[in-house]
């Protein structure tokens, strides 16, 4: 699905986070969007989500105007929000509780439940899980959405390294075979790299799109990653500021 953001501006009183913003993502498009601590990144996806009102500006979905929430968006936010008081299965099945069809979504979470590394989990409450499992948790109910854009903040920040390349190829793969449109916070510039077809870093909060950066590369492997040192370098300077 095509995503149009067009001048939106979002303030918390004086002070202005968001100022007219403007940019699109293409169907299918995954987009990383990197910035300093504090810069708006987490306010921005919730004015997308629905749970910010912003000030002025348009969000269209496939041309058309929403306002407040759509279920064309899954968002994962940045702390896990899982309910306390219910299982880990029934948290990773929340939206198909929500839609009348938990039933179909247990049988798909439960096929991904290993590979998510909650295996034996199901019966567990949140509380038992440790922060990389909630999260994963968190990850797996999101990802079992049906919507078309996901909007995901920080969602692999709590894990180790390995899980964590594991869940990018898990979700590069959600993209590219489930055509879903992704946007990417993060602070981990490999993963935005890795990742995105196109990085957006922020500036200074009410500054915006410091600057855009296309990866054009195609076969992104590990290993052209590691060679990726130069670009890796301009991105930090970008989000220092000093470029
Ligand atoms: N509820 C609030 N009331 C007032 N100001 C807020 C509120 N929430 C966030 N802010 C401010 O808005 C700015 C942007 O916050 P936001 O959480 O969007 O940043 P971020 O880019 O996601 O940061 P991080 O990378 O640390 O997650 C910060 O200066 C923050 O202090
Ligand atoms: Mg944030």
């Amino acid at each position: 699905m095509k995503l149009n953001v067009e001048n939106l501006s979002f303030s918390y009183e004086d002070q202005a986070i968001v100022r007219n913003l403007s940019f699109s993502v293409k169907d299918g498009e995954f987009i990383g969007i990197l910035g300093p601590s504090g810069c708006g990144k987490s306010t921005l996806l919730n004015v997308l989500a629905g749970i910010l009102k912003p000030q002025s500006g348009r969000i269209l979905i496939d041309g058309k105007e929403i306002r407040g929430s759509s279920p064309q968006f899954a968002y994962m936010p940045q702390n896990d929000l899982l309910f306390p008081w219910k299982t880990i299965l029934d948290n990773v099945c929340l939206y198909g509780e929500i839609h009348h069809c938990k039933e179909a979504m247990v049988e798909k979470a439960r096929s991904q439940m290993a590979r998510f590394g909650l295996g034996g989990c199901e019966s567990k409450f949140p509380e038992e899980l440790s922060g990389g499992m909630r999260q994963r948790a968190a990850f797996l109910r999101t990802a079992l959405c049906e919507a078309g854009i996901f909007l995901l903040d920080e969602p692999f920040g709590a894990l180790d390294v390995i899980t964590r390349s594991d869940m990018q190829d898990w979700l590069r793969e959600l993209c590219t075979n489930l055509q879903r449109t992704i946007l990417l916070v993060t602070h981990d510039t490999d993963e935005a790299i890795y990742l995105s077809d196109r990085i957006l870093v922020m500036g200074a909060p009410g500054e915006g799109i410091r600057r855009e950066i296309a990866i054009t590369e195609q076969n992104r492997t590990r290993e052209w990653l590691y060679e990726q040192g130069a670009l890796r370098g301009k991105i930090h300077k970008l989000i220092k500021g000093i470029q």
